[in-house]
């Protein structure tokens, strides 16, 4: 496996083909490098000799320093020299940012690529972003308008540039937290395999998202899939599922998409959980990379509002959980705890009327319940008698090491609530339906390291 190292941890970077022009894509590289990497930046340009108050340089042959990465983006045409000015300055990892390769028909280019690099320098791309983190940000995308996430456990991989920024955007505003992004494109040399190798054993990851259009080595993707399964959680969305989107995989990273059910039972071997929509890749990803695994499909559904108690019990029951009665020692704790109109059965319904305390003593029975194995809480915060104090009571839950998520629907203002429990790390959802599924993806993780 090559030292991918040089491409999250890099001593120093080059950008050849970074811009004086604002608005072009060399540009923008230039200016989110410069905003978030501590180390030594040298811009190239043929002309300029100076951009963003830095040294430009033709070549990196020019510079006398040692470097680490190259960033390229120059038209495709002349990567090709490029690539070979850096072997020759014996920089061992380059992204190449560039279009134009395979996904125009034009796979001799990566060709030549791969016989002049191979053994001489690592490759990421042709036709991506690249790779993001708080600290290397070298994405093409400006910061006003694609405001970063917040730093996070969760690294994300994706063949698709577009899919991945889109995504990370999203999640931003969700308040999840990324550890890495790497978008990288056509794969030419380094791909899925040695991403997920080198995220297994990345410190700051505890959760792999991918999106994936094709794998290229489906035993060697199997391999080491199931190596670093057994550690962390992999999520994967697989993309080209049917033969109109198996075409569109074809002229958008020049990805040759296999028939999905292969896919699937390769997963399934690997130990990888699969999601079915963009939504539930993150939504999972959010659960595992913050809770732990389930012990078994036992679960509780404690709610302040009946219908969406109703709903979560559906979902879950769907997505292969059970809802136990709870054991005879909580009940008559419950029944205390509860005026008479509320419901002790599961799902426990403490009403429209809950208070903090309520909601408090009810959650304290439930979670140690020898029954419950995981809980979704449904938090309505908009009732009356609920204040802030309740996400501090619902972050305190973590102390009884059970894995749980909350559902809290609503607006701006409930979003607020949710955002505050999410930065303290406990994973919130906006409908029960998606609650369910990202508890449920907790015990399908335990069974896959259980080997079951
Ligand atoms: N060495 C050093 N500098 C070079 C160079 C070379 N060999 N070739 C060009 N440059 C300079 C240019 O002078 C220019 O600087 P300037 O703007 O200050 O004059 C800069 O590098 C960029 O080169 P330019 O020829 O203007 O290219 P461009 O910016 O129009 O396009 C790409 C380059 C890479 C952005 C374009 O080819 C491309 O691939 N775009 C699509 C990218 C994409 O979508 N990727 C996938 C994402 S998922």
């Amino acid at each position: 496996m090559p030292n991918l190292d040089l491409f999250f941890n890099p001593r120093a970077i080059a950008v050849v083909g970074a811009s004086r022009t604002p608005g072009k894509i060399g540009y923008t590289i230039l200016e989110n490098l410069k905003m978030t990497y501590k180390g030594k930046i040298y811009p190239i340009n043929l002309e300029a000799t100076e951009i963003m108050g830095l040294n430009a340089y033709p070549s990196v042959l020019n510079i006398e320093e040692p470097v680490d990465l190259a960033v390229i983006a120059v038209p495709a045409e002349k990567v090709k020299y490029v690539v070979l000015e850096c072997i020759k300055k014996k920089i061992k990892a380059c992204c190449i940012i560039s279009s134009g390769f395979s996904e125009i028909g034009q796979k001799e280019r990566e060709i030549e690529l791969q016989k002049i690099s191979k053994g001489k320098i690592d490759i990421i791309g042709p036709n991506c972003l690249g790779v993001y983190s708080k600290n290397l940000d070298m994405l093409f995308l400006s910061r006003d308008r694609f405001k970063r996430p917040s730093e996070g456990n969760i690294s994300f991989i994706s063949q698709s540039g577009a899919v991945g920024s889109a995504l990370i955007d999203m999640i931003g505003f969700e308040g999840i937290g990324i550890s890495r992004f790497i978008s990288y494109g056509n794969a030419l040399d380094i791909g899925e395999i040695e991403l997920i190798d080198y995220l297994g054993k990345d410190t700051g990851t505890r959760a792999i998202a991918m999106y994936i259009e094709n794998i290229k080595d489906g035993l060697e993707f199997i391999k080491v899939a199931s190596k670093v399964s057994k550690i962390k959680p992999l999520v994967a969305l697989k993309a080209g599922k049917t033969k109109k989107g198996q075409e569109a995989c074809m002229s958008h990273t020049g990805a040759l998409a296999g028939p999905a059910n292969v896919y699937s039972s390769a997963f399934k071997q690997a130990g990888v959980i699969e999601a079915k929509t963009s939504e539930e890749l993150f939504d999972m990803a959010k659960s595992l990379a913050y809770q732990p695994i389930m012990a078994d499909n036992k679960i509780a559904v404690i709610t302040d509002g009946g219908g969406f108690g109703v709903l979560a019990a559906d979902a879950a029951v769907e997505f292969g959980l059970e809802l136990p009665a709870l054991t005879p020692e909580s009940l008559k704790p419950l029944r205390s705890a509860m005026p008479a109109h509320g419901i002790t059965a599961n799902p426990v319904d403490v009403t429209g009327d809950a208070s903090d305390e309520r909601f408090k003593r009810v959650l304290d029975i439930v979670f140690r319940d020898r029954n419950i194995s995981g809980v979704i809480a449904i938090v309505l915060p908009q009732i009356p008698a609920l204040t802030e104090g309740i996400v501090d009571i619902l972050r305190d839950c973590k102390l009884y090491g059970k894995p749980y998520v909350v559902c809290m629907s609503g607006g701006a203002w409930t979003q607020e609530k949710a955002r505050k429990l999410e930065s303290f790390g406990v994973p919130v959802y906006p409908t029960p339906e998606r609650a369910a599924k990202a508890l449920a993806a907790l015990y399908e993780y335990g069974k896959i390291v259980k080997g079951k």
